[in-house]
């Protein structure tokens, strides 16, 4: 089991911000990841829809034989993982509550801003676990439902990203917010845009990177990390190879070509 591989799932190329921060901290273990590219994106989805897709994307990362499932989406860990979690034999960790937890230890204000996709700002579910940790923290949310295509489309660093972001973000900068967590993991790919209209005062915490170091606790607890040297990365995408390959090598830093394959998930 130990020498078994994580799994890692999201609807796009979101889920490598925890796939960076694995390799970085891990770099001995095995790593599978499934970006549903072909079903992106999930957060304009209803609530059922985004429970069959979150279900689908862990089944087939199962065939794969993981030792754990890391939810690396916002949407998925915020709308389907509460209805999910417990029915696998392994766990699944979702983004949420390690990025909830480092908020309340990083805020000195305690006004935490929350950015993520319609679907996870609807939840509220950040909000709430933030508060469960502390009641007297107060949380400003804010959908911003064009930064994922703007990073899937290879827009991040656009002058229209810049514009976009700040429509969405001039609220939250007004709350006076100190802490900013990006709920979606595909927003510390527009960490730049995002940084300079917040100001480099506020501190960006990204959940993908955060659950990256929760997994590690958590195989080092159980016992299980791997016992290499040298983990392989492999990387299964619901739609065109080619641009995920592109933005994908790009993001984690060394070339993932032959390492992409199409992988066909049920719809
Ligand atoms: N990266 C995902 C998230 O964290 C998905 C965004 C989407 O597909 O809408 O929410």
């Amino acid at each position: 089991m130990k020498n078994n591989p994580i799994g890692v799932f999201d609807s796009g190329l979101g889920g490598l911000t925890a796939v960076r921060e694995l390799q970085r901290i891990m770099p001995g273990e095995d790593i599978i990841y499934f970006g549903d590219t072909g079903r992106v994106p999930y957060g304009s989805k209803g609530e059922e829809t985004i429970i069959r897709y979150t279900k689908e994307d862990i089944e087939f990362l199962l065939k794969h034989s993981p030792k754990l499932i890391i939810a690396a989406c916002g949407t998925a860990s915020s709308v389907a993982l509460p209805h999910l979690q417990d029915k696998y034999d392994i766990k699944v960790m979702g983004v949420l509550e390690g990025a909830c937890k480092r908020a309340t230890e990083v805020t000195e204000n305690g006004r935490i801003g929350v950015i993520g996709t319609a679907g996870t700002i609807k939840s509220d579910k950040y909000a709430q676990i933030i508060k469960s940790i502390d009641p007297c923290l107060q949380v400003f949310s804010n959908a911003c439902p064009m930064f994922v295509s703007l990073v899937e489309c290879g827009y991040a660093e656009s002058e229209a990203a810049k514009l976009i972001a700040t429509d969405y973000l001039t609220p939250l900068k007004e709350a006076g917010v100190d802490t900013l967590i990006l709920g979606c993991t595909h927003y510390p790919l527009l960490e730049g845009v995002i940084s300079d209209i917040m100001g480099k005062e506020v501190t960006l915490l990204s959940p993908g990177a955060i659950a990256a170091k929760c997994a590690m606790e958590y195989l080092e607890k159980e016992n299980m990390l791997s016992s290499k040297e040298c983990g392989n990365s492999e990387f299964y995408v619901s739609d065109s190879v080619e641009s995920f390959t592109q933005l994908g090598s790009i993001f984690l830093g060394n070339p993932i070509g032959s390492k992409v394959q199409k992988a066909e998930v049920a719809e």
